[in-house]
C-alpha cells in the first residue's frame, strides 16, 4: 500500500513579495533560492526549495506538496486515488522543473487549494549549503518534512474534509482536540501524520474564516531559536497572535505571529515524532497546556516597521 512520506513543500499566493523576502530571511531565518517579479522560493535545508510564493492577491495557501520516496510509490498511490474517483492531472514538465521535482500530480482539496504528489526532489549542491542569516541551529526537516499546515474547513464541510484526509489521502490520525473556546462554541481539530512520524503534517478544524490557511509551522532544533525568533518578530513589529506556550498533543513549545499575508506562522521546538508501535490516539480538551495567550490583532498605521 503506497503512502505519503512527508509534507515536502508548501506554496502560498502572496500580494507583497518584498515584505515576504525580508520576513522569510531576517525573521524566520530561511534562505532565498530564487526571486523574480512574480515569484520567490525559500530554502530551509538541502532541498532546492521548501516553500514557494507566487504573486497573488489571495494571500493564502495554494499548494500542499506531498513527497513519495520513489516513482513506483507515487504511481501506485495515484492509481489508488483515481480508483477512488479523485480527479488528478500530471504537472507539466516545466511546472515540475519549477517545483524542483521529477514528476508530480495534482488534485483539489474540498476547501479550494491544491494537493500535489511528487517524487524526486531537487538537492542543492554541497558548495551551496543552506545558510541562515539568523538561526543559531537548524530547522527540523529531513524525512519529517517542512513542518505542518492548518487549513480550515470553512464551508460546513468539516466532516467531509476529515474524511478526505483520512480515507482518500490515507493520512494517519494522530489525535483530536475539542475545546469549548467560549460557552456553547466548540472548536474541534483533527491532527494527521504521515508514515515518517512528525506529530502532524496537517491539521484541520471547521471555522467561518475568510482565509483557508490558519497557520503553517516550522520547527527548530535549538530551543533558544524559538526565543530568538520571538524577539525578532517583536522587533520587526509583527503581531504576536499567541504568546509563547505549549501544546498538549504534539508537546511543541512555540509562539504564533502574523505573516505579511495575514495568516499566521508558528515557530516551535520539541515536537513529538510518533512511534506507531506505541502510539495511542487521544482526545484533548484544550489547545494549550500553558501560555499561548491570545493578543488582539493590532493594525499598524505607521511606516516604523517595514513588515507590519
Ligand atoms: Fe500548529
Amino acid at each position: 500500500m503506497a503512502e505519503i512520506s512527508s509534507l515536502g513543500y508548501v506554496g502560498f499566493g502572496v500580494s507583497d513579495l518584498d515584505k515576504w523576502q525580508v520576513f522569510a530571511t531576517d525573521v524566520m531565518g530561511m534562505q532565498i533560492a530564487q526571486r523574480d517579479e512574480t515569484s520567490m522560493s525559500l530554502r530551509m535545508d538541502e532541498y532546492c526549495q521548501r516553500f514557494f510564493l507566487e504573486l497573488n492577491p489571495c494571500d493564502d495557501l495554494i499548494v500542499a506538496g506531498w513527497e513519495f520516496t520513489s516513482e513506483p510509490e507515487l504511481e501506485s498511490y495515484v492509481a489508488e486515488l483515481k480508483a477512488k474517483g479523485v480527479e488528478l492531472t500530471q504537472l507539466s514538465p516545466e511546472l515540475a522543473r519549477r517545483r524542483h521535482v521529477e514528476k508530480a500530480y495534482t488534485c483539489q482539496d474540498p476547501n479550494g487549494y491544491a494537493h500535489e504528489f511528487f517524487f524526486g526532489h531537487g538537492v542543492a549542491n554541497l558548495k551551496d549549503q543552506f545558510r541562515s542569516k539568523v538561526l543559531k541551529g537548524r530547522f527540523v526537516t529531513g524525512d519529517l518534512g517542512v513542518g505542518h499546515i492548518l487549513p480550515f474547513a470553512n464551508r460546513d464541510n468539516g466532516p467531509e474534509t476529515v474524511a478526505f484526509y483520512k480515507d482518500v489521502l490515507k493520512l494517519r490520525v494522530s489525535d483530536y482536540i475539542r475545546q469549548e473556546v467560549q460557552p456553547g462554541m466548540l472548536v474541534e481539530a483533527t491532527f494527521f501524520h504521515t508514515k515518517t512520524g512528525r506529530h502532524h503534517s496537517i491539521a484541520t478544524a471547521q471555522a467561518p474564516t475568510p482565509k483557508v490557511l490558519n497557520h503553517f509551522m516550522v520547527q527548530v532544533e535549538d530551543m533558544d531559536d524559538v526565543g530568538l525568533a520571538y524577539d525578532r518578530a517583536k522587533a520587526a513589529g509583527l503581531n504576536i497572535v499567541l504568546e509563547l506556550g505549549h501544546h498538549p498533543n504534539d508537546k511543541t513549545f512555540s509562539f504564533y505571529a502574523q505573516t505579511p499575508s495575514g495568516f499566521n506562522y508558528e515557530f516551535g521546538w520539541g515536537g513529538v515524532v510518533i512511534d506507531e508501535n506505541s502510539w495511542e490516539v487521544k482526545t484533548y480538551q484544550q489547545m494549550s497546556d500553558w501560555g499561548h495567550k491570545r493578543n488582539p490583532i493590532v493594525i499598524q498605521e505607521t511606516e516604523e516597521h517595514p513588515l507590519s
